[in-house]
């Protein structure tokens, strides 16, 4: 539960990225020697997909507080067990991408979140390429048995901006007769792209538009290297969202990951009035990190602009909260695509806002939230979803009585120690 809180002050690190943690582990045991990881963030997704690593023959030692060390054979291996990847969509897409080109059976499951999310976007194009799929209770969702084989290459035009599907196939293109190419019309987030040319693959990226074309040759070896993982800025957003919102407030966080294919909350928060600046900007892990400073600012509502979407998709949860602190309406369209994350984003955020007293008008692709004081006194529901979880905490310490959420052990999967990271600037939620 969050209570209306005194101003929030201090500096905090920001945890490990998630999508750069799965894919250090899945990368790493896929390549030929070892892969030394610093800044992992030791999440229950990523703990799974370091046991799915493990389980498909790839060595996985823990060294120290966020410091692993993976190595791999160069290939994977069937699994004595099926494969669970918890509450994680990037797990899962990814590793039903990494094993189709190997010669294995792996059966692959979920809880009762990841039960409900759609696989055929990803085994569509995979079964294109030749990997067969084997559905146990229900088409399109997990479990399903995957039966890696020998792949052809594919051309694949992404229908939504999404790496998780891109990266599944860039995966098994690595193993696939031919030149594997994917036109993405939207930028989706590139960290494998970068990360695969880290590993030693060649990875060609042409510009089109608006997008970029990525193409990569079969029969490719990674071989193990160095990450360094930065701070993922899908946490940072939770307590700078709190320091927008509570009176008084002055909050850093270190180390934020600023890929622009990642960090548009920011830019949309500065478009809403927020007083944030970014400093001390550098190169860590391959990718442009900064210290992110947000202080209690009066916020207005705008048309979020929907290029942005595909940048900030798993933000908008907690958007959506800061904009009922807002004056006037923020306008959210374009995000089909929340309602298949974690949780129907949309429906849950319309739902929980509305219990806490928010003004918010739902539609089939997006939301339209009216600012105002904000009265709480609810007790939400998340649906297993960690974000829906922080943002409503998140909203409780602004709002004029207690917010409760169900199921918050699921905050676990991406931000461990949440609450004392928040509590310790000052926040209210026990
Ligand atoms: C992710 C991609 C996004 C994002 C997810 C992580 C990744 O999903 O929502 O949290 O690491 O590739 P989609 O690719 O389905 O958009």
């Amino acid at each position: 539960m969050a209570s209306s809180s005194h101003a929030l002050k201090g500096t905090v690190k920001a945890p490990g990225d998630k999508s750069i943690s799965h894919r250090s582990l899945i990368f790493g045991a896929m390549a030929e020697g070892m892969t030394e990881i610093d800044g992992l963030l030791e999440g229950d997704d990523i703990l799974a997909t370091a046991r799915a690593m493990a389980a498909l023959g790839a060595k996985v030692e823990k060294i120290g507080q966020g410091h692993w060390k993976v190595t791999g054979k160069g290939r994977l291996q069937s699994p004595f067990d099926k494969i669970d990847c918890g509450n994680a969509g990037t797990g899962v897409r990814l590793l039903m991408g990494a094993v189709a080109g190997y010669p294995v059976e792996v059966t692959f499951d979920g809880d009762i979140s990841l039960r409900k999310r759609p696989m055929k976007r990803v085994t569509g194009p995979l079964a294109s390429m030749g990997a067969r799929f084997e559905w146990k209770q229900n088409e399109d969702r997990l479990p399903v048995v995957v039966k890696g084989d020998q792949l052809s290459a594919i051309e694949f035009e992404q229908p939504v901006a999404s790496a998780q599907v891109k990266s599944a196939i860039l995966l098994a293109g690595l193993n696939a007769e031919g030149t594997t190419r994917i036109i993405e019309p939207e930028k989706s987030r590139d960290h494998t792209e970068r990360m695969l040319t880290a590993f030693g693959a060649e990875v060609d990226v042409q510009e089109v538009g608006e997008g970029w074309v990525i193409s990569l040759e079969g029969g490719q070896t990674l071989y193990g290297t160095k990450v360094s993982v930065p701070g993922d800025p899908s946490s940072a957003a939770f307590p700078l969202a709190a320091a927008l919102i509570v009176p008084g407030s002055d909050v850093t966080v270190e180390g934020v990951m600023l890929n622009p294919l990642r960090a548009a909350l920011f830019d949309t928060w500065v478009d809403m009035g927020a007083d944030i600046t970014i400093s001390n900007r550098r190169m860590a892990g391959g990718e442009e990190v900064g210290d992110v400073t947000a202080r209690y600012s009066q916020l207005k509502g705008i048309v979020v602009p929907e290029m942005r979407a595909a940048a900030m998709i798993d933000e908008y949860p907690i958007l959506a909260a800061t904009a009922a602190f807002a004056e006037g309406q923020t306008v959210m369209r374009g995000i089909g695509e929340m309602r298949v994350k974690e949780s129907d984003r949309i429906a849950l955020m319309t739902a929980g806002l509305r219990a806490c007293g928010v003004q918010v008008e739902e539609e089939p692709e997006g939301f339209i939230v009216t600012g105002g004081p904000v009265k709480g006194g609810a007790t939400v529901d998340t649906a297993h979803d960690h974000r829906i979880a922080m943002s409503h905490l998140v909203l409780g310490l602004a709002a004029e009585h207690p917010v409760a959420v169900r199921d918050p052990e699921m905050i676990a999967t991406s931000f461990p120690g949440f609450v004392s990271l928040m509590n310790g600037l000052g926040a209210r939620i026990g």
